[in-house]
């Protein structure tokens, strides 16, 4: 094996990855399979996940959950376990949105975006965490975030809100397990069009989003796969942990 293959490899290693039937987990799990991984992908649709696994080309499986709850996330766990052995990344990128306008947010509305961008987080952190600290195992969290989360974007409150919360406690858990070969990093995706955001990208919020973006472009779902793979692996990424790593065309570099 050449050098760069070795730091980067992810051969024998199991990828769980949450929301893996999105747009950008789909491609990020796309990447730790072609680095070696075994990725599982994680959703509540069997159809779209089988088309991700064909996109993804081998290496890659679908084990349906929808991750709100503990339990699912539990047994989330235990049907990994059961599959494959063992697992060594987590990635929680199963999110949602929505453009209501702040005094229209109702309650219900706030409480679920919170439960699945955030609660779900932390639960499958403390769940996948649980198994590494009993078994003294290596593991690595990537948590993902979203540059709203570093600076609050209007139309998206519940959702600014969810993902900076993200980020603190991503953070914090890093610290945490820091002295326990478990690394937490936050992936902080600018603007990458997909299905949670298309009700927020009208024509003119593009063109806003692009006068904000030094680079003057979306972000291509592929763009995530290095610094995936960079977090993912303990020899490239073995001393990266609390890290928010952002690939965002510049966006949060630009204020005018
Ligand atoms: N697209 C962007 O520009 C962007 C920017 C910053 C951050 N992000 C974050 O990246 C992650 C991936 O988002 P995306 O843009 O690919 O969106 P996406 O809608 O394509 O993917 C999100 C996935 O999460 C899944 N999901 C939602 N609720 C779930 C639940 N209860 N149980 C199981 N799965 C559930 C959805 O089914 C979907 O497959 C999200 O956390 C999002 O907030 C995206």
């Amino acid at each position: 094996m050449h050098y760069l293959e070795k730091l980067f490899s992810l051969e024998n290693k199991v990828a769980v990855v949450i929301g893996g039937t999105g747009e950008l987990c789909s491609h990020m799990a796309g990447g730790l399979a072609k680095a070696g991984a075994t990725v599982v992908l994680v959703g509540r649709n069997a159809e779209k996940a089988q088309t991700r696994i064909d996109q993804i080309g081998g290496n890659a499986h679908f084990i349906a959950a929808d991750i709100s709850t503990r339990e699912s996330i539990d047994k989330l766990l235990a049907d990994v376990l059961k599959e494959f052995g063992k697992v060594d990344i987590l990635v929680n990128g199963a999110g949602i949105n929505s453009p209501t306008p702040v005094l229209d947010i109702s309650t219900e509305e706030f409480n679920n975006i919170i439960n699945v961008n955030l609660t779900a987080t932390l639960v499958a952190c403390q769940v996948f965490a649980k198994y590494w600290l009993e078994k003294d195992a290596e593991g690595s969290i990537i948590n993902l975030g979203s540059i709203s989360g570093l600076n609050p974007l209007s139309r998206v409150f519940s959702y600014s809100a969810s993902k900076a919360a993200v980020h603190n406690l991503s953070k914090n858990l890093a610290r945490e397990w820091a002295n326990q070969k478990i690394r937490v990093n936050t992936l902080v995706p600018g603007f990458f069009p997909a299905e949670q955001n298309k009700s927020v990208l009208d024509e003119s919020r593009i063109a806003t989003i692009m006068g904000h973006t030094p680079m003057d472009r979306f972000g291509n779902p592929d763009e995530l796969i290095g610094a995936t793979i960079l977090l993912a692996s303990s020899t490239a990424g073995g001393f990266i942990t609390g890290h928010e790593m952002i690939v965002d065309g510049g966006f949060n570099s630009m204020s005018i």
